[in-house]
């Protein structure tokens, strides 16, 4: 039950976010916005998110989304992106970024097919997304592969210009960073050894169930099986720094099953034997890039860059050339 009022609270959030960057960002605003869609289909109809549209009022980022109202540092790009609207062909306003002319991204390159290392460089469905809004505003890439729990605090504090990591938007998250459009689907799932009792998710909520379950630190993995299962006496949850460690831990018995998002998931089942996913899921949720408050500029001008990249059918592609493949 109360996975399906998160699900449903992390939609309303999300519609009050693209409501909020339709009426503030007007001219990029097409209305593929909601268009995780595009690329997503492999993991369900994501089309749905920008449409519940105005019910959803009473989430936290109002105060961001308002440009004229909020701090002193952010009048100077408040006022910029207020005259966006009659100078569109000048350059795109980006507001400030850490280092002038640089985007940097920070990211967990654990995360096949979102971000991860292949011949020395990090590839993957966000690394490529990125690339395409960084020359769409002029700007130079670079990602920063760090921690996932540590990518929030990178934007917080100013490290970082944003988050990118497959992450998924959340009310707890929206308390400390806004977002952008969502852009893909995911899925957690379960992964366990094929002979494993545990056949569907309501055994892990059975009311004598006591499983060792392992998950990647700070995700939404971790989140929800804390709250749903730790907190309830029903599971203990191991923390693995990557979703691989605790893929390992699972095939040396150490944990029972793993709860993962679900490309990831099938990387890792494809990578190793022994292993399945199973068909229930354990949440459906939306993957968004995350932005420090008060960068309102920054945040309207990679977001304008990301909707037109998905009506234009760019994040379709990438998707599908990274999800396509297995
Ligand atoms: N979607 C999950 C979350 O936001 C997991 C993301 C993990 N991403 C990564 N690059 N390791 O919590």
């Amino acid at each position: 039950m109360k996975r399906f009022v998160r699900v449903v609270l992390v939609v309303a959030a999300l519609a009050m976010v693209l409501t909020m960057v339709f009426a503030c960002g007007g001219e990029t605003g097409s209305p593929a916005g909601s268009g995780g869609s595009d690329g997503a289909g492999s993991t369900g109809s994501a089309g749905g998110s920008g449409n519940d549209g105005g019910s959803a009022g009473s989430g936290g980022s109002d105060s961001a989304a308002v440009p004229s109202s909020s701090g002193s540092a952010g009048s100077k790009d408040d006022q910029a992106s207020g005259g966006k609207a009659d100078a569109e062909d000048s350059k795109p306003d980006v507001g400030f970024t850490v280092e002038s002319g640089v985007l940097i991204m920070a990211t967990n390159a654990e995360f096949p097919p979102y971000e991860f290392w292949e011949g020395g460089k990090i590839v993957g469905i966000d690394a490529e997304i990125a690339g395409a809004i960084a020359e769409k505003l002029g700007l130079t890439l670079r990602i920063d592969d760090i921690d996932f729990d540590a990518i929030i605090p990178a934007v917080t504090a100013g490290r970082a210009d944003m988050g990118m990591a497959g992450m998924t938007v959340t009310e707890e998250r929206m308390e400390n960073v806004d977002f952008s459009d969502s852009y893909a689907m995911g899925v957690q799932v379960i992964i366990v050894p094929n002979d494993s009792p545990i056949a569907s998710v309501d055994d892990l909520f059975d009311e004598n169930a006591s499983f060792d379950i392992g998950v990647q630190e700070a995700t939404t993995g971790d989140l929800y099986t804390t709250w749903d299962l730790e907190d309830e006496g029903l599971a203990t949850i191991f923390r693995y720094k990557r979703g691989a460690d605790a893929v390992q831990a699972l095939i040396a018995g150490r944990v029972d099953c793993v709860v993962i998002d679900n490309e990831p998931a099938k990387a890792f089942v494809a990578m190793n034997t022994g292993l399945k996913i199973l068909e229930t899921e354990f949440a459906v949720e939306d993957y968004a890039i995350a932005f420090g408050k008060g960068n309102t500029a920054l945040r309207y001008a990679v977001n304008g860059a990301l909707v037109e990249l998905i009506a234009e059918g760019t994040v379709g592609r990438i998707i599908d050339k990274y999800i396509g493949a297995d």
